[in-house]
């Protein structure tokens, strides 16, 4: 049996319909055969009629009335006479009987004359029987007619009662996968309501576990941000002390893997700040400034590599939200941008408003993301497919999830042109009007 729901109602449905079909054919079609027989019988006592009283004479002028009808009239005179059919013919009462003649059987009316005389109207029995059919068949076509529009109307009308169900399955299919709102009842059958409220019992007990766990993150990276620090002072402490070669390249590496843990320790904490509950210290911020500070911070590192970062364009603009928040999300963009373009390249930033948002541009001339990762690409801990540089993953999840909450948005778009590539990544918030800080 199938799973589907949709189509076992359809075969369902559709057996009924056939076989109420069959059964209503058959019987109509029986009916529809004996109302036939009988309208002929009724005529063939009218032409009798019509002959008894002399308003018809001959055989001939009945052929020209219906010649498929094939009536024939045979005349008996007044006494038993002819051939052995026409005297079995006579020994039949007046009405109407079935006859053997001319080697088929016929339907005969027998009648007498006021003057004595005989005759007998007949007509094929096979005949009678083809009309008969023919009228019969014919009845059967409304039905056959009415079966494809009732499956149609079946399939739609079932299609139709299955919507909502598809249209919750859509409804969840489209969410993020943190998005644990109640699914909504208005508007949806009341079959499903028992099923939606077990779903919205499951979706509360995920949040309170993915809360539990958010916090678990956060305490995890904040407990651990103390020992690190202390440990960092401690290697940075030994860089005056006369050490062995040997010791010395231990130490670097010790440091740069403390360096390394330290920023994974940051971008944990950044991205569980947001599931901190609401936004706490929501403030204009402008985001000019901010870009122009985190612009003079990374430029050391730009440097080092050769790389100019600059603005293209850069306009007072604001949005409102948490600045330490904001902060770490144009740092993370910028920082890509410096870490994954090749020494000598540019980065360019571009700070404006535009209608009612204010955007933040970066564009490098990097290698771009490779679009088969664009999909993933903002899922913590991913890092592409050709992780080049060092990294955590959580960047891009960090500029996400602020945009999302500032009700922005972020989009990352690959830069081919002639002789170069690159990564455009533009982000679009909410513009705030200064005036009114
Ligand atoms: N401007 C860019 N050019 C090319 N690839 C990029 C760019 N920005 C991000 N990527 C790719 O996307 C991946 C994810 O970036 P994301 O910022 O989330 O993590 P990360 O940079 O590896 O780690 P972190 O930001 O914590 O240092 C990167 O590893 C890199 O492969
Ligand atoms: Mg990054």
């Amino acid at each position: 049996m199938t799973r589907s729901l949709r189509a076992r109602l359809f075969i369902g449905l559709t057996a009924i319909i056939l076989l109420a079909g069959c059964v209503g054919g058959v019987f109509a079609y029986i009916w529809a055969f004996d109302e036939a027989i009988e309208m002929q019988d009724s005529i063939l006592i009218q032409l009798g009629s019509l002959l008894q009283n002399g308003s018809v004479k001959s055989e001939q002028s009945l052929r020209g009335v219906d010649a498929d009808a094939q009536v024939d009239v045979v005349e008996l005179g007044t006494a038993p006479r002819g051939s052995a059919e026409e005297r079995q013919l006579w020994s039949f009462q007046d009405g109407l009987h079935l006859a053997s003649r001319q080697g088929g059987s016929m339907r005969v009316l027998l009648r007498t004359r006021p003057d004595g005389s005989r005759f007998a109207v007949a007509q094929r029995t096979a005949i009678r029987d083809e009309i008969a059919r023919n009228m019969a068949l014919r009845t059967l076509l409304p039905i056959a007619a009415l079966i494809p529009c009732l499956l149609l109307v079946t399939a739609l009308v079932i299609a139709r009662s299955l919507r909502p169900m598809v249209r919750l399955a859509e409804d969840l299919d489209a969410r993020r996968a943190d998005d644990t709102t109640p699914l909504p009842l208005a508007g949806t059958p009341s079959e499903l309501h028992a099923f939606i409220a077990s779903m919205n019992g499951l979706l509360e007990r995920m949040t309170l576990m993915m809360d539990q766990q958010r916090r678990f993150v956060a305490d995890a990276a904040h407990e651990l941000r103390t020992p690190i620090t202390a440990l960092s002072l401690q290697a940075e402490n030994l860089a005056p002390v006369d050490l062995p070669a040997e010791a010395r390249e231990r130490l670097a590496a010790l440091s740069e893997g403390m360096r390394r843990t330290k920023h994974l320790l940051e971008q944990l904490l950044a991205l569980a700040r947001h599931e901190a509950g609401p936004c706490s210290e929501a403030a204009v911020v402008p985001l000019d400034r901010t870009v122009k500070d985190l612009v003079a911070d990374l430029l050391p590192d730009a440097a080092r590599k050769g790389i100019d970062l600059g603005f293209e364009m850069i306009e007072p603009v604001a949005t409102r939200g948490e600045p330490v928040m904001i902060a770490a999300m144009i740092r993370n963009l910028i920082d890509n941008a410096v870490r994954f373009t090749p020494r000598g390249g540019r980065v360019d930033i571009g700070v404006y408003r535009e209608g009612n948002d204010a955007i933040i541009q970066i564009e490098d001339t990097g290698p771009g993301i490779p679009s088969g990762d664009i999909d993933r690409i903002f899922e913590p801990f991913f890092r592409g497919s050709r992780p080049s540089e060092e990294g955590t993953g959580l960047g891009l999840s960090i500029v996400k999830r602020t945009v999302d909450r500032l009700e922005g948005s972020v989009l990352l778009k690959n830069i081919s042109g002639a002789e170069q590539t690159g990564l455009r990544a533009t982000v679009r918030l909410p513009a705030a009007d200064e005036s009114r800080v």
